[in-house]
């Protein structure tokens, strides 16, 4: 007799199915028959249960919560979520940047900082990091910087020789690098880190005024530098390579809800022009004596995915999710981002990946948008504008959009024009002498030794001295002598074969 109080086991087409444990054979003993229908469609579907992973950050995981604003930020934007009393359900995560969908969480990396804010608007993303500067401020290298982080083509290893090559030929990497480097590049959990929108994106109020913005998420569990050690970072990498990601889903489990106070610093639209450091340049912050952080509201994360793969895996983030009132900004790193993100999730999750429940927004839509795989709404006629049939009409009145500036010139491949305090070091070294105190610099100057002594070339070895002795002279004497003392003398790393050597090796035509 079936126990009534579980459900029968069916078929994708809801057919119930006679058994879980047999296929169907030819006598007890014969050969399995292709009418077992159950069994193919079993077969069939396991082999098609992985999506590709995300290709930066593809580690990761989050939860559900809500976003409340808590103070009066009107004057700086129209946008609904961020006015008085507003209230959105939002869904973050939290991921490493390098390693892949099964590496530690424990690796030292940036952690991504994504939130989407479910908006009467429409959905606007913010996929941010755990710092508040990147690497690079070009969009050309960001390709070029990723595969240096993850695996050579010869052998599939990561390989601290070709992360130090590319950071020691790009010498904007050094904040970045620095703040890598120390205690946050591991941070104890995610619930203690903050989050940055680090790029600058802007912003309009309900009279047209634009400011530029920076977003800072600052954790409501102690100062933001709870971190781990690298020997506890290493132990555990071993111990629980999904530390992280059980940290966030128990204390949701037990009702340990993280919080984060979101801050903004304002910049009146016209200090862009001529303010002391380019503002659009992701390698540098906004000093807080220049900018102080305005309280906004609070991010808590109370609900965790009943299934990861289709409410985390399948989450698309994207930084062009902007709604009326915020805007991008002429950060050159973040207008590329404004494609890359859309394109990534047309390719792992297909052209409808906006249907699939996660990233639906929680407004009505009315997209032109029509049929591609996927498709899981209905589209109804008329399906194209303009139209004399009702259809949907654009909204006219552009003149009080955000993300939109004047730019005018001849087309340059160039960097930013240089600005009086926009130099790559100081900020760095501001970090180093000024921020850490004595206790965290020699962890700095130990992590630094740590990362050169395992499988840096000597060539590449020599500019990273130079490298931190530019940034911060004594943080770059220590280092030298820590790396020759660790190493007994010259790296015997062999570092990659160059080119020509590869050349050489290849058989004649
Ligand atoms: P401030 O002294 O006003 O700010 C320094 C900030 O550094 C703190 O408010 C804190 O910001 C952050 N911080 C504290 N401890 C650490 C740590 N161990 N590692 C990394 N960051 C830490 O000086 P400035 O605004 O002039 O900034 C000086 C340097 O501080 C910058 O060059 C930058 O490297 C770093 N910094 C600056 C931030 C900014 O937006 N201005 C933000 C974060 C770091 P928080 O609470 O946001 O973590
Ligand atoms: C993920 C590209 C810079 C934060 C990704 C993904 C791509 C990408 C293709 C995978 C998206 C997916 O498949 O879901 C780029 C490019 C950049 C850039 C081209 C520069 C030109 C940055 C910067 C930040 C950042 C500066 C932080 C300030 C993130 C985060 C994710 C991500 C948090 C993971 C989002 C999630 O949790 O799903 N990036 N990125 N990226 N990126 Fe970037």
């Amino acid at each position: 007799m079936a126990d009534e109080t579980i459900p029968p086991t069916t078929t994708d087409a809801g057919i119930r199915v006679q058994s879980d444990e047999h296929s169907l054979t030819v006598g007890r003993d014969g050969p399995i028959v292709l009418n077992d229908h159950y069994l193919l469609e079993q077969m069939a579907n396991f082999n098609r249960e992985r999506i590709p992973e995300r290709q930066p950050h593809a580690k990761g995981s989050g939860a559900f919560g809500h976003f409340e604003v808590t103070n009066d930020v009107s004057r700086y934007t129209k946008a609904k979520v961020f006015q008085p009393g507003a209230r959105a359900q939002t869904l973050a995560r939290f991921s490493t940047v390098a390693g892949e969908r099964g590496s530690p969480d424990t690796w030292r990396d940036p952690r991504g900082f994504a939130v989407k804010f479910y908006t009467e608007d429409g959905n606007f993303d913010m996929v941010g990091n755990n710092t508040p500067i990147f690497f690079i401020r070009d969009p050309m290298k960001f390709q070029h910087f990723i595969r240096s982080q993850k695996r050579r083509a010869d052998n599939g290893l990561r390989d601290h020789d070709m992360q130090w090559d590319f950071w020691t030929l790009s010498p904007e990497s050094a904040h970045q690098v620095a703040y890598l480097m120390g205690d946050r590049g591991v941070p104890k959990t995610w619930r203690e880190m903050n989050g940055y929108s680090s790029h600058t994106y802007s912003l309009v109020n309900a009279s047209g005024e634009k400011f530029w913005v920076k977003f800072h998420f600052k954790t409501d569990l102690g100062d933001g530098n709870a971190y781990l050690s690298q020997d506890e970072a290493d132990e555990m990498a071993g111990k629980d390579g999904d530390f992280h990601r059980r940290d966030l889903f128990d204390a949701i489990a037990r009702g340990d809800h993280p919080s984060w106070t979101l801050y903004w610093q304002v910049m009146p639209f016209e200090d862009a022009k001529t303010y002391r450091i380019n503002p659009f340049d992701l390698t540098k912050v906004w000093p807080h004596s220049d900018y102080p952080l305005i309280e906004v509201g609070k991010l808590t994360l109370d609900r965790n995915p009943t299934d990861f793969h289709t409410e985390i895996e399948q989450a698309a983030f994207e930084p062009n999710n902007m709604v009326p009132g915020i805007g991008l900004s002429p950060d050159k790193m973040l207008l590329a981002r404004g494609f890359a993100y859309s394109d990534a999730h047309r390719a792992r999750l297909g052209v409808n990946y906006k249907q699939i429940p996660v990233n639906k927004p929680q407004c009505p839509v009315f997209s032109y948008s029509k049929d591609g795989a996927g498709r899981t709404e209905n589209v109804s006629d008329p399906v194209y504008a303009p139209n004399s049939y009702g259809g949907p009409a654009a909204q006219p009145d552009l003149s009080g959009e955000a993300g939109l500036w004047y730019a005018d010139g001849e087309m340059v491949r160039s960097a930013y024009t240089p600005r009086k305090d926009d130099d790559d070091v100081s900020q760095p070294r501001a970090l180093i002498r000024d921020v850490m105190d004595d206790a965290a610099r020699a962890r700095l100057v130990m992590n630094i030794v740590g990362h050169l002594c395992d499988g840096v070339s000597e060539k590449v070895l020599t500019r990273a001295f130079d490298y931190w002795k530019a940034i911060d002279a004594e943080t770059g004497e220590k280092v030298e002598k820590g790396v020759r003392e660790k190493l007994g003398g010259k790296s015997k790393a062999p570092g990659m074969a160059s080119a020509e050597a590869i050349a050489e090796h290849e058989p004649a035509e």
